[in-house]
């Protein structure tokens, strides 16, 4: 339970958001990082690594499959090698990179499993994955296409598949089952999806080349090169830090040695369209992915409108957004993002009905949202769902409210950044 009461947020109204920020390593690169150490020829290290129960699910994943690794103070040490079968089920938390991607990878190596999740994981639709990888020769039975879901060895063979829906996860579900497959895979995607997955792949060895909307990879020949990687900052949640300066008068923060890779920055380059001051400062590169520290302040905000080819970039950050809108002087759209409903909650509901009590103007669409702005909020009960992102979401809100601001359960802020609270009483000055 956490409660900002109206004496603090008195306080925090008067307050500033103003410093310098690090931030744990981007969640996508940092699952990302540990299944394809499980695949090196040897030993890897990845440096700031997200500290979040995500990824620590597929850690923990790895390890019943014999994948061992190590924390330690330069980072954490992954052992590659063979995947074993493993002797329980694979519990991937609330985590939905762990069950999708780990299902393309453990469907390559043929690795017979059972993976579970937790009630909002076991919710989510898996179809998706299953009907590519089952075209491929897999053989995975679920539960009307929700978790457990279980696998048997089958040996694949590569497939000319196209997204029906955009999904950097059920893309790198196929790519990673293709890496073991007999044939070249070729994924398709009608809109772009983040690409981590492919970066990897080609910095470790792997054949693998993007051709407009075509990703083209050949099976491996010999096991991923071991490496050591430093994760990016997470951009996803470096949006609430930014938001919060974009939005408390007076502010300005910098958000140190942040992923910059273009299908990952929709959330920042929307805050540049709706007038706050957002400036990259210094690049860098690393691992093949951009980075760079990011300085946003605070100036007066219009509305934004986001449609289909949009939501990939923005997908996470769209609920700090909708907090963005209230501010702004205008009507602010966010259409063609139904797959928001199909998050760790329905996040267009809980958008719309927690900006509802603390008296925003909001109408919720099927596949979005229409927000009226300028209003000012009011304190309110908030339900979190569980959901990180909405409890990061009206956390911000909340420093902008006139009374106090109660979320049900901000323990789920843990899933990406236990640190969260930490972070913010850093910058509010
Ligand atoms: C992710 C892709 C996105 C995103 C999720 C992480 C990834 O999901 O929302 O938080 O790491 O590939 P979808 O692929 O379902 O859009």
């Amino acid at each position: 339970m956490c409660w900002v009461r109206k004496s603090e947020t008195q306080k925090f109204l008067k307050m500033r958001i103003r410093g310098e920020l690090t931030f744990p390593g981007d969640k996508s690169i940092s699952h990302r990082a540990l299944m394809l150490a499980a695949l090196s020829d040897g030993r890897c290290t990845v440096r700031n690594l997200s500290t979040g129960a995500d990824v620590e699910s597929t850690r923990q994943c790895l390890l019943r499959c014999g994948i061992e690794s190590e924390s330690k103070s330069g980072g954490v040490v992954i052992r590659g090698g063979t995947l074993g079968i493993p002797e329980s089920d694979l519990q991937c938390g609330n985590s939905g990179t762990t069950a999708r991607l780990l299902t393309g990878l453990l469907a390559g190596e043929g690795i017979p499993s059972t993976l579970t999740g937790d009630s909002s994981l076991s919710k989510r639709p898996m179809k998706r994955i299953i009907d590519p990888l089952n075209s491929m020769g897999s053989s995975i039975q679920s539960k009307d296409g929700h978790l457990p879901m279980s696998l048997e060895s089958r040996s694949l063979t590569g497939i000319d598949y196209s997204l029906p829906v955009a999904s950097a996860q059920v893309k790198s579900a196929v790519l990673l089952a293709g890496l073991n497959a007999k044939g070249k895979t070729t994924v398709r995607e009608q809109v772009r999806t983040r690409d981590h997955t492919e970066i990897m792949l080609r910095n470790l060895g792997a054949d693998i080349t993007v051709s407009g909307s075509r990703v083209n990879l050949s099976p491996l020949t010999s096991p991923l090169q071991s490496f050591d990687l430093t994760v990016p900052a997470d951009p996803s949640t470096a949006a609430f830090f930014a938001a919060a300066a974009a939005l408390v008068p007076g502010s300005e923060i910098t958000l140190r040695k942040t992923l910059k890779n273009p299908t990952r920055t929709g959330f920042f380059d929307a805050l540049e369209r709706m007038g706050a001051g957002v400036k990259w400062l210094e690049e860098y590169d690393e691992g093949g992915e951009r980075t760079g520290d990011l300085r946003v302040w605070c100036r007066p905000l219009q509305p934004v409108s986001l449609s289909r080819p949009d939501i990939p970039g923005i997908i996470d950050e769209i609920p700090v957004l909708a907090i963005l809108a209230t501010q702004a002087e205008g009507t602010t759209e966010v259409r063609g993002a139904g797959e928001l409903r199909l998050k760790e909650s329905d996040r267009i509901a809980a958008i719309c009905s927690n900006l509802l009590r603390m008296g925003a103007d909001v109408t919720e669409l099927d596949d979005g949202f229409v927000i009226e702005g300028p209003t000012p909020l009011e304190g309110a009960e908030i339900t979190t769902y569980g959901d990180h992102r909405v409890a990061m979401t009206f956390t911000i809100a909340g420093l902008l409210a006139d009374e106090g601001t109660r979320l049900d359960d901000d323990r789920c802020v843990a899933v990406s950044c236990p640190e969260f609270s930490n972070l913010l009483g850093k910058v509010i000055a």
